[in-house]
């Protein structure tokens, strides 16, 4: 089993582990407060790093690669409308908007 936590300016929510849907859909259903606005990956409202579970994410998109910097990505920072939990385990995602 898995747990996923996404911190957001609403604070820190506790979920179960779903995958194979974006983190931006799991958090609008749960009404999260996770910036969004294009879903393809363009607008980077959605930013968010990774702190724990990246071994349990989909390799980086190339949407994610065209719009994060490479220091970003290293950091891990990823985009939230592109990131999919593929694996169970523990993780931990943040909103970190520019
Ligand atoms: S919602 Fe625009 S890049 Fe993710």
């Amino acid at each position: 089993m898995g747990q996923l936590t996404l911190i957001s300016r609403t604070g820190t929510h506790q979920l179960p582990v779903e995958t194979d849907v974006t983190i931006v859909s799991i958090a609008k259903r749960h009404k999260l407060g996770w910036g969004y606005a294009c879903e393809r990956g363009i607008c980077a409202q959605c930013r968010t790093l990774v702190q724990e579970g990246a071994d349990c994410l989909n390799e980086v998109t190339k949407e994610e690669k065209l719009r994060l910097r490479k220091a970003e990505r290293a950091e891990g920072y990823r985009l939230g409308c592109q990131i999919q939990i593929v694996r169970q385990g523990r993780v931990t995602l943040a909103h970190r908007p520019y």
